[in-house]
């Protein structure tokens, strides 16, 4: 039997043996309610605290400005929103500015507050899906209350320049939260250094367990909360605390701080052998994103005269799973907004492919990857109208 290639890590990753050890007695003896007094409270509550402080160390942060979330998405609702709202009655600023690249769970937020009253400016980008920190010069107000810029890119994998960023928003008198559920745990990111206000973090994008995640909050800030209840994590998330995945997220921010410098020299070596083998073996393709900038385990490419969507059904076929872009916008069914902004012509999206790669990923694994890529791209350009073009 062929063995399965997984080349969609952006996606999500596997939860890593040593996660799971520590999560496991969670599950079955320390089951207490943190919040319950007695002994088995205790526990759950002491176990609370070292993950706190793990994820905080991953990002150079307190572990009292880390508040435990579902995941990223609930990180980046409760940023947005929440300091957006606080903004709202303690200044009466309303206006919020972001990119036309974020990834839903910033943008889906940001049109609630539309919705709401605020006024919301979307930054564009460059060809790259780079903001442009002029861009940002030019749309702050003294009524803007947050900008939220992404750390890095979740479809072409672009790095913003978020610490020069956050310096002007903070210059306006703004706050700054970036989205860095892509970067946390797979590049150094340092909260203090980058000087964020708001930071969002995710679980299983890092060997850790779906349904987890969490946002930093500079000491000393306000921001409302979106979910209310019995006040757990500082009045900022109520609900009983999801002890097995804070413990498995906090081990696995553990592990990727360890791992780092190892983890970004295999996948940039590897990214960078894929992106040459693709360049060399398939005509009419091209990469797209920052050549400089770049996640270490991000290639994506355009492969003009196929459907990307058709590329994806068929490495599946031959047990390589890939992706187009975001996940999640695969259920909207609709055209990469991100493409879009980058200035993409229609082609351009549709023959669009994301490999994302981790540690487990090998050279004999890209090697197959790339022989299956050029035999596919060659076979549904053959059926393509356009197939003069291409062959
Ligand atoms: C940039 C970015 N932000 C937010 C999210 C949402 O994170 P979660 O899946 O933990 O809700 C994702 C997930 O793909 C992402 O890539």
């Amino acid at each position: 039997m062929v063995e399965r290639i997984y080349l969609d890590s952006a996606a999500s990753t596997p939860v890593a043996d040593e996660v799971i050890q520590e999560m496991l007695p969670y599950l079955k003896q320390q089951f207490g309610n943190p919040s319950s007094i007695h002994s088995f409270g205790r526990e759950t509550t002491r176990a609370i605290q070292q993950a706190r402080r793990r994820v905080a160390d991953l990002i150079g942060a307190k572990p009292s400005e880390i508040t435990f979330t579902s995941g990223g998405t609930e990180a980046d609702n409760l940023a947005v929103k929440g300091a957006a709202e606080y903004a709202k009655s303690a200044l009466g600023k309303r206006h919020v500015i972001t990119s036309y690249i974020e990834h839903d769970a910033v943008l889906e937020p940001c049109r609630d507050l539309e919705r709401l009253g605020y006024n919301v400016n979307y930054l564009p980008v460059t060809a790259q899906g780079s903001v442009r920190p002029e861009d940002l010069k030019g749309a702050l107000t003294k009524n803007t209350a947050l900008v939220s810029v992404m750390h890095a890119n979740n479809e072409v994998g672009t790095i913003q320049p978020v610490k020069e960023l956050c310096r002007i928003a903070h210059k306006a008198g703004a706050l700054f939260h970036t989205d860095a559920v892509q970067a946390a745990g797979k590049i150094p990111v340092d909260a203090k250094d980058l000087a964020v206000d708001l930071l969002s973090m995710s679980s299983h994008k890092i060997n850790g367990p779906k349904g987890a995640g969490a946002l930093y909050i500079r000491h000393g800030l306000d921001i409302m909360p979106l979910i209310h209840g019995g006040g757990q994590e500082s009045e900022l998330r109520s609900g009983t605390e999801n002890v097995p995945g804070i413990v498995g997220f906090g081990k696995a921010c553990e592990l990727a701080a360890k791992n780092l410098a190892a983890y970004q020299k295999h996948v940039s070596e590897l990214r960078d052998y894929l992106i040459g083998k693709v360049s060399q073996e398939i005509a009419h393709s091209r990469l797209n994103g920052s050549t400089i900038s770049r996640l270490p385990a991000n290639a994506h490419f355009t492969f003009f005269g196929v459907n990307g969507e058709d590329l994806i059904i068929k490495l599946d076929e031959n047990d390589i799973a890939a992706s187009t872009g975001s996940a999640c916008s695969v259920k909207k069914q609709k055209p990469s907004h991100v493409l879009k902004a980058m200035g993409f012509s229609y082609e351009e999206i549709t023959g669009s492919l994301r490999l994302t790669l981790s540690m487990q990923n090998t050279k004999e694994e890209i090697d197959r990857t790339v022989a299956v890529l050029s035999s596919i791209v060659r076979e549904l350009r053959a059926l393509s109208p356009f197939k003069s073009k291409y062959t």
